[in-house]
This record gives C-alpha cells, structure tokens and sequence, in this order.
C-alpha cells in the first residue's frame, strides 16, 4: 500500500468529520430549535474542537507533503487565497466559539443568536472555500 495516499486519506478523513462538527453542530444549535444553555454549551464545546480538529488537520496535509516530497504543497494565486480564507475562518471561529464559552451567560439570547450566526457563516465560508482550494490547487 502506497503510505503517502494512506496519510492522505486518514488525514483527509479527519478533516471531512471536522468539517461536519463545524458546520452541522452550530447549525444545530440554532435550528430547528432554540435548544437549552447547557445543551449549546455542549454544542459550542464540539464547535470549538472541530476549529482546533481542521487547523490541526489541514496543517497535517502539509506536513505530510514535506515528509513525502521534501517542501509544501506547490499552490498559487486563488489556491493561496482560499487557504488563507480556511485559515483565517479557523481563527475567528475558534475565538468566537472559546468567547462564547466564557462570556455567554452574560449575554442576551439576541446575542447568544448572532454568536451561533457568525459561527455558522464562518463554518460555511471556510466549506466554500476548500472547493476553491480543491480546483485551483
Ligand atoms: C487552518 C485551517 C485549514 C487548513 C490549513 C486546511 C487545509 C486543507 C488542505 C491542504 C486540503 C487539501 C486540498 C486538496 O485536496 O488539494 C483541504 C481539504 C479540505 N478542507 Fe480544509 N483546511 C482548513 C480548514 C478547513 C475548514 C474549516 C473546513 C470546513 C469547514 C475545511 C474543509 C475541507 C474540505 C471539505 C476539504 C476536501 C476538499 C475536496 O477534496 O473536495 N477545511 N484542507
């Protein structure tokens, strides 16, 4: 068995179920239903581990690029671009997701919202994004 594709493939296995927890639990935790604090607290606990799974994991798609080949993968100008947007979507919503934790009791259920709101466009942004960086890379 070719072991650059099996690092690959677990890597990228990794990456599809962190995906998944970003984008489906802060959807969840805003629709179809307003669910319990302790239950979004839960939910926001996944959200901020499937941030740390994706930046972790992605960096793994590079670091196996070197072992295998010496140097990062080759990608350019939109690939580039979409990966800084992965990147920075990773940041924020790790931020948001660690401030929510902290903060939220204290906010407004308008707030609580938005946070949830920003969480699931930041999760659907960086999704858009590795189409980009799939196709132009
Ligand atoms: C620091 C953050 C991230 C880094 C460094 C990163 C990096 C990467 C890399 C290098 C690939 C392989 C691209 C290729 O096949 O040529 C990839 C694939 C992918 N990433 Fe990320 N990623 C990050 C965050 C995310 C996030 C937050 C999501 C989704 C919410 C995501 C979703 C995906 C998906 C779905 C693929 C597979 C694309 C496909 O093959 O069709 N990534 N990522």
């Amino acid at each position: 068995m070719d072991m650059q594709n099996l690092a690959y493939a677990l890597t990228q296995v990794v990456h599809n179920f962190g995906a998944a927890t970003v984008v489906g639990a802060a959807v969840f935790a805003r629709w179809p239903q307003s669910l319990s604090p302790e239950i979004r607290r839960i939910l926001a606990w996944l959200v901020l581990t499937g941030w740390m799974v994706q930046a972790a994991s992605g960096a793994g798609f590079g670091a196996i690029s070197i072992a295998f080949y010496g140097r990062p993968p080759d990608i350019h100008g939109i690939a580039v671009a979409a990966l800084l947007v992965k990147v920075a979507c990773a940041i924020a919503g790790f931020l948001l997701a660690a401030a929510y934790l902290r903060f939220s009791a204290r906010w407004t259920d308008g707030g609580r919202d938005r946070a949830w709101n920003g969480l699931i466009a930041l999760a659907a942004t960086a999704l858009t994004a590795a189409a980009f960086l799939r196709w132009f890379s």
